[in-house]
């Protein structure tokens, strides 16, 4: 007896090809490979312990039932008071909803906006989840491609270019991933301003914002003026900046009604965070010093791993790679070589077992995603290894 077809979303949905990757070099290890790992979108630090002892805490006083679908009231006021404190106007507890995850608040903000249909535009390359999000929603994903040659970055004439009576919604994630690109202020004034003056929605996905170097800053789209406030959705989380990953803590803050609609939406489908690990993270707002600190020891690490592997890159003939200022990803452009990405990355594995993913991933041919979110040794291995695939390539 054959059973009935699975749903049509489940069949035009793509795996994510980011923990695919992961995957496979992990089960590469455990057979006993020598594995060079530049795949994973994870920091390599352990969580703080400040936050550990604060959720144990609360699992062992019975912090163990559901909680308010939107968060633990103390979580979701300390949310607010740290983001009103950073220029979010009027904003309070009400306007903030802890999901299981960035991922989930992505996702949650995209089904409360986007109706069938409905277009929304995202910069390539972008983040693996947000095309697949919006056709879940029924919406249809628009790319405007962004190379190396700028940064990474979109300009205000592609995205006017872009914009359709159709379009509801603009996804901007800087710091991001995988180019590791941060738009400054100005440039972020004049995206944000076409958005206004077209009346879309901002997807801002900043979970990547306590993660930038050279002196950059990030700012959000939300604290330009009220007009931009009312239409931008601000996504963050703990598990980039806490080395949070498996605690699965997202957050999302947005006008009130947007807002509403995401918890209610959230009641439905997954209903609260996990009760003892909001507590958690609440350590996080109630200890900023030890939080900061926490933070500054791994962002030196990375910094440092950052320099390290682009220059490593760019010292290979026939690499060039855009020195980026964000989050703990590059994006070397290896076109040179004239291999698709899948193909360079797939042999890259086979040949050398140095796991990166391919650009074609995220939106753009020609490129490779390598984190850095790994030690030291793993990026002057790999990157010998990578030297010696490269130059057995022909050019
Ligand atoms: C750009 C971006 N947004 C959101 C997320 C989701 O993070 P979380 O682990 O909190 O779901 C990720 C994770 O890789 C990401 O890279």
């Amino acid at each position: 007896m054959s059973t009935p077809s699975l749903s049509s979303w489940a069949r035009q949905v793509s795996p994510s090809p980011t923990l695919a990757v992961d995957a496979k070099a992990k089960a590469l290890k455990a057979a006993g490979k020598d594995v060079c790992g530049f795949g994973a979108g994870e920091p390599d630090f352990d969580t703080p312990q400040f936050v550990k002892d604060a959720c144990a805490k609360a699992l062992q006083a019975g912090q163990t039932k559901y909680a308010p679908t939107p968060g633990i009231p103390a979580l979701r006021k300390a949310i607010a008071e740290d983001y009103v404190r950073r220029g979010f106007v009027g904003m309070a507890e009400g306007n903030v909803v802890v999901s299981p995850g960035g991922k989930m608040s992505c996702y949650l903000a995209i089904l409360a906006t986007i109706s069938h249909g409905d277009e929304v535009i995202i910069p390539a390359p972008f983040w693996v989840s947000y095309p697949e999000m919006v056709k879940l929603a029924g919406g249809v994903p628009k790319f405007i491609q962004a190379e190396d040659t700028t940064g990474f970055k979109i300009t205000p004439a592609q995205l006017k270019a872009a914009l359709t009576p159709r379009t509801r919604m603009v996804v901007l994630n800087s710091p991001s991933n995988p180019t590791g690109a941060v738009y400054t202020r100005a440039e972020l004034t004049e995206l944000v301003a076409l958005c206004v003056q077209a009346n879309v929605w901002i997807l801002s996905d900043e979970i990547y914002e306590n993660l930038v170097y050279d002196g950059q800053t990030t700012c959000s789209p939300a604290t330009f003026s009220p007009e931009a406030a009312a239409l931008t959705i601000t996504v963050s989380g703990y598990a980039k900046s806490y080395s949070m990953t498996g605690w699965r803590l997202g957050t999302l803050i947005a006008s009130t009604p947007v807002a509403a609609a995401v918890a209610d939406l959230q009641s439905q489908i997954s209903s609260n965070a996990t009760t003892f690990a909001q507590f958690g993270a609440l350590a996080v707002h109630q200890h900023p010093d030890q939080a900061k600190a926490a933070l500054a020891e791994m962002a030196v690490a990375f910094d440092r791993r950052r320099l390290n592997l682009w220059k490593g890159l760019n010292a290979i003939p026939g690499l060039t790679c855009y020195r980026s200022q964000g989050a703990f990803y590059l994006f070397p452009n290896i076109r040179a070589f004239g291999l698709s990405s899948q193909e360079f990355s797939a042999r890259l594995l086979e040949e050398e077992l140095v796991a990166v993913v391919p650009g074609s991933a995220f939106g753009s041919e020609g490129y490779i995603r390598l984190s850095y979110a790994t030690s030291d040794e793993i990026i002057a291995k790999g990157l010998e290894r990578l030297a010696r695939f490269c130059a057995k390539l022909k050019r």
